[in-house]
């Protein structure tokens, strides 16, 4: 029983150990390819053109299954155009443009994307649905890592003003353990999520103006 208890601590020990030394793989990856220059802007614009019919020319999207990507933090930009080149974010879409991309089209249209105006969806929405869905993101903490507002940080998505359609396939994904997830963090804080929370969520995080 003993043994068995210090096999359990010592797997714990080392599956943590393994996640983190993966992540800070991850990380010291991404940190050599985003580039920190202010530059690109222009020749974001440029490249971004084949972007547009679906994103729109400054990232918001009309389609509702298709995400506004204005004003979504740059180095999640970068990370999820790398992730869909790699394929280990699967979409038959957008790998197909994330393939022609190099690791300066990554940065450039990161640097354009992320300076754009978001224009979020209008929609009234109920005060049911904005108290339970505060009280969810605080008890879940997608606070502490998309911040307060939920406008994202570094290589955490802005969920404020996202659409609805959009955001309540995503929350689906990550909680079937089926949305390929950077550093699988984020799979993970899907699980406490309730089936019957999740498209509250998505209402009440997309009616948020950032
Ligand atoms: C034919 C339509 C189409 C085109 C063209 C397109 N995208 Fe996408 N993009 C999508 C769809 C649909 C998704 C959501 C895919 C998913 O479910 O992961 C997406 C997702 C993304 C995401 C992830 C956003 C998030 O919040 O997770 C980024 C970043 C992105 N696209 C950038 C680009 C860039 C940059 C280009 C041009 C080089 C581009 N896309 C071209 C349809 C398109
Ligand atoms: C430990 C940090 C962490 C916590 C806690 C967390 N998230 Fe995330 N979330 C992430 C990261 C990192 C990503 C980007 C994953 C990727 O694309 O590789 C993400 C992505 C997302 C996306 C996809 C958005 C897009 O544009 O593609 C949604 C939706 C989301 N989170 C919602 C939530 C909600 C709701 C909660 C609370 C229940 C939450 N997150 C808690 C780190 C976190």
């Amino acid at each position: 029983m003993k043994q068995l208890c210090y096999w359990r601590a010592w797997h714990a020990k080392s599956w943590s150990l393994t996640a983190a030394l993966r992540t800070a793989a991850v990380l010291a990856l991404l940190h050599a390819l985003i580039s920190t220059s202010f530059a690109g802007v222009e020749e974001g614009r440029v490249k971004s053109q084949v972007c547009a019919a679906c994103h729109g020319v400054d990232g918001n999207s009309v389609s509702p299954s298709v995400p506004s990507i204005a004003a979504q933090p740059k180095q999640f930009i970068v990370t999820a155009l790398y992730m869909y080149r790699e394929g280990r974010r699967k979409s038959d879409v957008m790998q197909v443009f994330a393939e022609k991309l190099s690791n300066a089209d990554l940065n450039d249209l990161a640097q354009y994307f992320s300076t754009q105006k978001l224009n979020p969806p209008a929609q009234d929405i109920d005060a049911q649905v904005m108290s339970k869905g505060l009280e969810i993101t605080q008890k879940n903490n997608c606070v502490a890592c998309h911040t307060a507002s939920l406008v994202g940080q570094q290589h955490i998505p802005r969920l404020a003003g996202q659409h609805q359609p959009y955001l309540f396939e995503q929350l689906k994904l990550f909680k079937a353990a089926q949305r390929g997830d950077f550093d699988g963090t984020m799979t993970s804080a899907a699980q406490g999520l309730k089936s019957e929370e999740l498209e509250m969520l998505a209402q009440y995080l997309s009616s948020l103006k950032p």
